[in-house]
């Protein structure tokens, strides 16, 4: 049986929600989460899913921290309101900038008894064993570097590693725009990868702290020297949830399994259906959503 084609044949969410669904909310500013849900998916097909690209407002990465939480807000709401009890933020801007309040200051007055999760933890947690200089890199967006949320996880588990960021402010609006493998792409993959290596020459591991990031991997790994590791974050991520699911089984046992999968955008369903599809290499149809 082919999942995913069979969950999304009618495309219709109220259908998808009648059969008494809590299905786990994946959250991203656009595409990007993407490649943490086909990870999860592959990890976890048994669970049901709903992702939400906020693409009509992305990119996040150049936005402030107030905006960055007020919109991640509304997708988490969002994603309540339709069942779902468990909310994984595929988004490393969202999760640098947003997550922590809503984990302490809005989740005990929404709902005590849901949870919401990130991915810069678990990337921090696995991070130490590719690296042998214990020089690590980081390429992210704008706002994920200022948060300096990266450097801060890593000194708290490994004290040892030295991390050196990179932002890189076009590559999510090159991704978004389906730009991301023009010749144009090259010039600024290569500028930011050299500007990482020359002021650290000793990084032999880099991480993606952008879920966007992986979608350029083959450009990323061409212009980083050989035998430097490439560290993208959905095996990462997905192991993580299936721990977590293993450690909180009061949560496991909220959340259905009936393995589907719906998509909803804030954009225009056509945009996002043709470029989604291209990124998981499937057939899907998605849904328009409205944030507030
Ligand atoms: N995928 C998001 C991240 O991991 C992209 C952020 C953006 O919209 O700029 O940071």
């Amino acid at each position: 049986m082919n999942i995913l084609r069979d969950s999304n044949e009618d495309g219709n969410l109220n259908a998808f929600l009648g059969r008494g669904g809590a299905p786990i909310g994946i959250f991203d500013s656009g595409y990007g989460g993407l490649t943490i849900l086909e990870k999860i998916r592959e990890r976890l097909p048994e669970y049901d899913y709903i992702y939400l690209g906020d693409n009509a407002r992305t990119p996040y990465g150049t936005r402030s921290f107030e905006v960055v939480y007020k919109y991640t807000l509304q997708a988490v709401i969002k994603l309540f309101e339709l069942g779902c009890q468990l909310v994984v933020l595929a988004c490393n801007t969202a999760s640098a900038k947003a997550l922590r309040t809503i984990q302490q200051r809005d989740l005990p007055t929404i709902d005590p008894n849901r949870r919401v999760l990130g991915v810069i933890r678990p990337t921090v947690e696995a991070v130490a064993k590719f690296s042998y200089s214990q020089h690590i890199g980081l390429l992210a967006t704008p706002g994920t570097v200022q948060s300096n949320s990266y450097p801060l996880e890593i000194k708290k588990l490994h004290q040892q590693l030295i991390v050196t960021s990179e932002a890189c402010p076009l590559w999510v609006p090159l991704i978004e725009n389906n730009e991301h493998n023009s010749e144009g792409a090259d010039y600024f993959i290569k500028k930011n990868i050299e500007n990482l290596l020359r002021a650290d020459p000793l990084i032999d591991a880099v991480m993606l702290g952008c879920t966007h990031y992986p979608l350029l991997m083959n450009k990323i790994k061409h212009f980083l020297p050989a035998g430097t590791q490439v560290i993208a974050q959905g095996e990462i991520v997905a192991e993580s949830l299936s721990d977590y699911l293993r450690r909180h089984p009061e949560m496991d046992q909220r959340c259905s399994k009936m393995g589907g999968i719906h998509y909803l955008t804030t954009e225009s369903v056509e945009k996002f259906t043709s470029s989604a599809s291209i990124f998981l290499h499937a057939e899907i149809q998605a849904e328009h959503i409205e944030l507030e």
